[in-house]
């Protein structure tokens, strides 16, 4: 079944983002991205190009439930590329969508 499919016979389901260091939590719909949660809690995260992968701003780090998470897409790892400080667990917000409970990091 597509995924396409599958959000219209399944229900939704929502999903906590907590972020670090403040701990502040957002819960949110599954397949939002980390950048909408943390706009919808009003968490200044940075998205210089507005969530066009064209930029590195929103760089986060997943440090758990990232295994849950879609693979990063060739443009994402070519951006992150260009972030200070990326480990393994580096994702752009705007381009990662929550599909589990995550704990986020956002880079000083
Ligand atoms: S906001 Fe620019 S890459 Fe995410």
């Amino acid at each position: 079944m597509s995924r396409f499919l599958f959000k219209f016979i399944m229900p939704l389901r929502r999903f906590w983002v907590t972020f670090e260091p403040s701990g502040r939590r957002a819960l949110v719909d599954e397949g939002s991205t980390i950048l909408d949660a943390a706009r919808s809690i009003d968490l200044n995260l940075d998205h210089v190009c507005g969530g066009c992968c064209s930029c590195a701003t929103c760089h986060v780090i997943v440090r758990e439930g990232h295994e849950h998470l879609d693979q990063r897409s060739e443009d994402e790892i070519a951006m992150l590329e260009t972030a200070d400080g990326q480990t393994e667990l580096s994702r752009l917000a705007c381009q990662t969508e929550v599909m589990a409970d995550l704990r986020v990091k956002i880079p000083s």
